[in-house]
């Protein structure tokens, strides 16, 4: 029997929806929610990233302060920018799109944010708290999984999840979330020094492909009944389609869906989430605000 395809769309606006009302609410009590976007050069995949988080904040209907920088600006004038947005009391979140360009020091620029407006979970002191299992911005694309897995009602409790990436934004993250006590699943992180992959992919009850390559993840890499969960967003030539590519996961979709229990899709899958999520996460940043 083929897989319940995750319409992360639908689970993502109904999030949506929600965010939207408790924000209403808020600009009611005097605070509206900014979530200043920062996009250093012009990467086609991160403009549409930054594009989507834009459209998503009017829709919710919060502040978006849009920083647009040409691909030159140096680490020092990006080091600049943030300060005064960590200044600005009208500024809730502060999310800086990565990659940035060769010459900035990603690392640098993620610890300049105050960890009170980080709405991304990057900066050490949330993922610190993540780690010991104090209150933080959780990072959100891991949240998102989490929210997806349990609202279609995949049992994570004593689950064997195996991820396969171990990026800071994915991987990691997503591997303690899932080993939270409250979600309580066993989890096996696979990476590019892992020997015979597929004999650890094949124990998964829950699979988590987060490694950036095009359908690496196949049918003979899964077990019957799994839920596989595609955070992959690979863009491969199509000239059948006007932008001249299409975007696959870094599932072999098609043929895995044949043999798991819940898959999701790319696009419409994870991809949508992570922007519920950031919502959700601003929307956090600015009711602190209030107290
Ligand atoms: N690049 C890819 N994913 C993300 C994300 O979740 N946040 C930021 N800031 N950059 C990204």
């Amino acid at each position: 029997m083929s897989a319940v395809i995750i319409d992360g769309f639908k689970i993502a606006s109904d999030v949506r929806h929600l965010v939207a009302e408790k924000t209403a609410a808020l600009v009611k009590s005097g605070v509206y929610p900014c979530l200043a976007v920062v996009l250093v050069g012009e990467n086609p995949a991160s403009v549409s990233y930054v594009t989507g988080k834009e459209k998503a904040l009017a829709e919710v209907g919060m502040k978006d302060r849009s920083i647009r920088l040409p691909e030159s600006t140096t680490e020092t004038e990006l080091l600049k920018i943030i300060e005064e947005l960590n200044e600005d009391s009208s500024v809730h979140g502060i999310l800086v799109q990565l990659p940035l360009p060769k010459h900035i020091d990603e690392n640098k620029v993620i610890m300049a944010i105050k960890p009170e407006k980080d709405v991304d979970g990057f900066h050490p002191i949330n993922v610190g708290n993540l780690v010991i299992g104090r209150k933080s911005f959780l990072p959100c694309t891991p949240h998102g999984i989490i929210v997806l897995l349990k609202i279609m009602g995949i049992k994570t409790d004593g689950a064997h999840a195996v991820v396969v990436g171990r990026s800071n934004i994915v991987g990691k993250p997503v591997s303690l979330l899932l080993a939270r006590r409250e979600t309580n699943a066993t989890v096996t992180i696979c990476h590019t020094g892992t020997k015979d992959l597929a004999s650890i992919t094949r124990q998964a009850d829950i699979l988590v492909a987060a490694v950036g390559k095009p359908k690496v993840i196949t049918a003979d890499m899964v077990k019957a009944g799994a839920a596989v969960i595609d955070v992959g967003v690979n863009r491969i030539p199509d000239d059948t389609k006007k932008s001249g590519f299409s975007l696959v996961g870094d599932v072999d979709f098609e043929n895995v869906k044949e043999i798991a229990s819940y898959i999701t899709p790319v696009p419409k899958g994870v991809g949508p989430m992570t922007i519920a999520m950031l919502m959700q996460n601003v929307l956090e940043a600015a009711t602190q605000w209030q107290s």
